[in-house]
């Protein structure tokens, strides 16, 4: 007796048909003579009706619990016109019972199987397997499952092949830590697992593949965040004789393929560009969310020129001061200026956060204004276009401060405060033009912005080659080739054009600090490969779990893969990672010490 449907299929138009079920309980209501049970699987519910005319039937379904597994055979019925349930699929009908089997038993349950039920965060990933069985869950499963289809399709209508890479392999930097596997073979040595198939993708270049793509997992021991897991999957490709635009116009469909398939949203293309020095100087950061204006305005020459100590102590450290206008913020508290936006600001280094209202008479007021000149307001208000009834928030510091600070303000007005964006607008936008190199004041070296084997952009191809390699020596002005595409505020992609010159090649790698015996042992294999012709190349990584999450409306991925880990990397279900017992690790040469304080 195999099912002839599932419990999403039945219609008013299958009445009269003998049919099969097979799903799991998600209730039973009992009436003494009439019980009703909704059938649940993958597609929907039907709701079955056991009667009191089946005595012997009834008597066996008062032992059926929630989450039991049946099979039932019956009778399609139209359901009386005040039982119709216009908000289910199958609500026209309902199942009469003639037998049913008991598949499989449940215990009791942990929680209740249901999108309404409110089920802490431990319990739903201890029980995952039950979680899955949630209605939302299964269609971001399933809205996934068409996004993956339909990048696929797209990747092989432009020419692409899939290509697998290794999973055990040497180490491609991203920038986070490896997850390592020791060799049972060779002790001592071991395997990473790839960050991202960087390496290998562009090795299928020089291996005249042309253009590779791949959905591939990659590993990365680093903090997470509700937009990190430490392993997650990317549309990792990569085109050869290709440059940045090739790249972009083929990203561009893949994505609106996959918002087609996945929503049915059609984004328009192309999508709009900035540079990075455009997105700093506009949004103070280099993922702007696009869905409101709020633009900062940098106003250093205007506020330097009054007594206002706060501004002028700023610029005279080599400090900038930008500002925001927020709309209608005349009517804002003491209490939303002075603490909730000052309190967005802090983490980022900012000491203060200086604001000016002006009135609907257009009278300005506010602490700085007394050290302002009336036209000295009126400019600064004309640069930031604000109104009467409007509120302006300045921030006096060294640049990074008041960029930082500055685009979590704006984030917060333009989303959570002044609600003005919305969840189902979905701007896209590249940023270019990227820094090459970033000094990092930890290690008190060069380091690579994106990452070492990304193309220096043409035009500052010569600071580079003659910049040293202290703090001050202007490297920091040397552009790369990479970009971004960000969506609402948040990274979702990340490439490049690619080096292909190894000489070229060998300057980052010292321009990064690398010896030559380090690029030898750890890159030894692709720095050769470079010099038996590799074609120009380019490439990006958009990443799938970030792009349907957000287009789904979650802002933890968690909520798009089938088996995540928690924010300490670790799955609640299996309890990985594990203990190894001793045997094991002896085989691989590995032994446990102590944890150091
Ligand atoms: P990058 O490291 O910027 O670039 O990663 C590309 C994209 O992958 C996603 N992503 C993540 N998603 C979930 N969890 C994480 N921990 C995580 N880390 C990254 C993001 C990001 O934009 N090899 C280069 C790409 C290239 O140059 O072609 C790379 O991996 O959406
Ligand atoms: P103070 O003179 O420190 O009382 O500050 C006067 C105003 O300037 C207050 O509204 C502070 O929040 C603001 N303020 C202080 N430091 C800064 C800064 N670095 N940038 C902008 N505003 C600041």
């Amino acid at each position: 007796m195999k099912r002839t449907h599932t419990c999403g299929e039945l219609r008013k138009s299958d009445v009269g048909q003998t049919v099969t079920l097979a799903g799991w309980v998600q209730n039973r209501r009992d009436h003494g003579g009439l019980m009703f049970i909704d059938l649940r699987d993958r597609y929907g519910l039907t709701q079955i009706v056991f009667d009191t005319a089946r005595p012997e039937v009834l008597k066996l379904g008062h032992e059926v619990r929630a989450e039991w597994v049946l099979q039932v055979a019956g009778k399609v019925l139209a359901r009386p016109g005040d039982m119709v349930n216009p908000k289910m699929a199958t609500g026209e009908i309902e199942l009469e019972v003639d037998a049913f089997n008991v598949l499989s038993r449940s215990i009791a349950l942990p929680f209740e199987v249901d999108d309404y039920a409110k089920v802490g965060e431990e319990a739903r990933m201890t029980y995952r397997y039950l979680d899955l069985r949630r209605p939302r869950m299964q269609k971001n499963l399933a809205a996934r499952h068409r996004v993956v289809h339909a990048i696929r399709e797209t990747m092989a209508r432009h020419g692409f092949l899939e290509i697998e890479t290794p999973i055990l392999a040497k180490s491609t930097p991203e920038g986070a830590r490896d997850y390592l596997v020791p060799s049972r073979v060779h002790w001592g040595r071991y395997y990473a697992l790839p960050q991202s198939p960087q390496l290998f993708k562009q090795l299928c270049m020089i291996g005249g593949l042309d253009r590779y793509y791949q959905i591939a997992r990659c590993f990365r021991d680093e903090d997470l965040r509700a937009d990190r897991q430490p392993e997650f999957t990317q549309l990792d490709l990569e085109m050869s004789f290709a440059d940045q635009e090739d790249v972009f116009l083929v990203c561009e469909d893949a994505m609106k393929a996959a918002f087609g398939a996945g929503i049915g949203v059609d984004l328009a293309m192309p999508f709009p560009r900035m540079s990075y020095a455009d997105a700093m100087a506009k949004y103070g950061c280099d993922k702007p969310d696009l869905r409101f204006g709020l633009e900062l305005s940098e106003v250093t020459d205007l506020a330097a020129a009054a007594e206002f100590k706060v501004f002028r102590a700023a610029v005279a450290q080599g400090g900038i001061v930008k500002g925001i206008v927020i709309p209608g913020g005349e009517s804002f508290s003491r209490r939303d200026l002075d603490v909730e936006l000052l309190d967005i600001a802090k983490p980022y280094g900012a000491k203060g956060l200086a604001w000016v209202k002006i009135g609907s008479d257009g009278a300005y007021a506010g602490a700085p204004v007394k050290f302002f000149g009336k036209e000295q307001l009126d400019a600064i208000a004309a640069r930031l276009r604000a109104k009467p009834g409007d509120a302006m928030a300045f921030s006096a510091d060294q640049p990074r401060v008041v960029n930082a600070g500055l685009a979590a303000v704006r984030n917060f007005l333009g989303q959570a405060k002044l609600g003005l964006a919305k969840p189902d607008d979905f701007k896209f936008v590249w940023i270019t033009e990227f820094p090459a190199f970033e000094w990092s004041l930890e290690d008190k070296r060069w380091q690579s912005a994106h990452h070492p084997f990304t193309s220096i952009h043409p035009d500052d191809v010569d600071i580079m080659l003659s910049a040293g390699l202290d703090a001050d020596s202007g490297l920091d002005r040397v552009r790369s080739a990479a970009y971004d595409l960000v969506l609402n505020g948040t990274e979702t992609a990340s490439g490049s054009v690619r080096i292909h010159d190894p000489q070229l090649q060998r300057k980052v790698f010292q321009a990064l600090g690398v010896a030559p015996d380090q690029i030898k042992e750890r890159f030894g294999f692709f720095t050769d490969a470079l010099r038996y012709g590799t074609p120009p190349h380019a490439g990006i990584a958009p990443g799938i779990d970030r792009i349907v999450a957000m287009m789904l409306g979650y802002d933890n991925i968690r909520e798009v893969i089938a088996f995540p880990k928690n924010a300490k990397a670790v799955d609640l279900m299996s309890d990985a990672p594990g203990n190894v017992d001793a045997k094991q690790l002896g085989e691989l040469g590995v032994k446990n010490v102590e944890k150091p304080e």
